[in-house]
């Protein structure tokens, strides 16, 4: 099979973790940890950025929202993002309001989104679909216009830039996920990055149950017996494990995973090109580091090439079934009709930066022959 997606770990990434487990002696959040935020906050630049790390991108999403809205808010967001966005929202008590989005890019579609503004809403949450961060400056005018605070999406989109400028180097709030089989990975994890001292203390906060300033008494190797709390926190913290192998994928990144994800990238667009029934998502490689490959295949012709990749062990996906349309948010109430048309069309094929030459090909080939096949039926 030739997997959609998967992690690339290997001997450095053991030692590291082997290192922490012989002299740590701990392996909860600690020096390991700080360390981790500090190269990542100094990867992505810009001033006055904190990065503040923990268990999982749902959990950076969740406190996010959590520091800046109060319960009943309501939240712009995209209805077709993982359900990790969503679940985000509302596990902090505020209300995500499903948007469309632009077909062409997958990203929030703000004239729609300004149909949906009422006295409750509060944020905005564009989410970087397949690293494409869209027109942040559109999304930042709109923000300001309305009064909003933004929380990006950045799940897909670690080491990806905007007009030269990496995500997460500039704006409000913008989370990323370290999960398996993102840009790089912590084995799970997350971060927030901000730049609003009350975020980020209330971020710090909640991921350690609440407890004040529990973050700098860990990061000097002590613990907080006598304190106080004041918000509801969760356990959301970063080990030192996992922090470890994070490190070692960051040192990764630029010389190793993010050249063969574009190379890669840039393989299938080149490949399918003025391809018939074919429509490639806008957004270059480059500044876009693509977390996955998504096209959209016209004319009712996705399922057929889905199964035809799967018959040939091509493993592929469908990113993602829209929010609106699951039970719990709704379940397809409220029609969103360009969402729901990009939805039928999207499949997700192979991209990992373990994809070898021959399986790119292969993958590409069976698309081509597929679509020929198909074209003279
Ligand atoms: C768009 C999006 N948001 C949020 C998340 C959540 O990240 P995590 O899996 O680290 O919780 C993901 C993960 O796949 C994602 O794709």
């Amino acid at each position: 099979m030739i997997h959609i997606s998967r992690s690339v770990v290997g001997a450095a990434e053991l030692e590291a973790m082997g290192r922490v487990m012989r002299e740590d002696g701990y392996l909860g959040m600690g020096r390991e940890v700080r360390a981790f935020e500090e190269e990542v906050r100094e990867y992505l630049g810009g001033q006055d950025r904190s990065v503040i790390c923990l268990n999982s991108g749902t959990a950076a999403l969740h406190l996010a929202v959590q520091a800046v809205t109060r319960p009943g808010d309501e939240v712009l967001v995209q209805s077709l993002t993982f359900v990790a966005s969503f679940q985000a929202i509302s596990a902090a008590g505020a209300v995500p309001v499903a948007c469309e989005v632009y077909p062409d890019t997958v990203t929030l579609n703000l004239e729609d989104a300004a149909q949906r503004i009422t006295p409750r809403t509060r944020a905005v949450m564009p989410v970087h679909y397949a690293g494409n961060p869209g027109d942040l400056e559109a999304i930042y005018g709109f923000a300001r216009r309305y009064g909003l605070r933004v929380i990006e999406d950045a799940a897909h989109a670690f080491g990806c830039t905007y007009q030269g400028r990496k995500i997460g180097s500039f704006g409000d709030l913008a989370c990323f996920s370290f999960d398996g089989l993102k840009n790089i990975t912590s084995g799970e994890g997350g971060g927030v990055v901000a730049s609003d001292p009350r975020v980020i203390q209330s971020v710090q906060d909640a991921r350690l149950l609440g407890v004040q300033r529990d973050t700098e008494k860990r990061y000097q190797g002590a613990r907080s017996w006598e304190f106080d709390v004041q918000q509801q926190g969760y356990r959301y913290h970063m080990s030192n494990l996992l922090a470890a192998l994070g490190r070692v994928q960051l040192r990764r990144f630029e010389g190793e995973f993010k050249p063969r994800r574009i190379e890669l990238a840039q393989k299938y667009r080149v490949a399918f090109t003025g391809a018939g029934d074919l429509q490639l998502l806008q957004g270059d490689p480059g500044p876009i580091v693509p977390h996955i490959f998504p096209i959209r295949v016209l004319n009712g012709k996705r399922d057929g090439l889905r199964q035809f990749l799967l018959d040939r062990k091509i493993e592929c996906g469908i990113h993602y079934k829209p929010n609106h349309l699951l039970s719990f948010y709704g379940g397809g109430q409220e029609a969103l009709p360009v969402t729901e048309r990009v939805y039928e069309e999207l499949l997700t094929l192979p991209l990992h930066a373990g994809l070898r030459d021959d399986e790119i090909d292969y993958a590409i080939a069976s698309v081509i022959e597929f679509l020929s096949q198909a074209a003279d039926c």
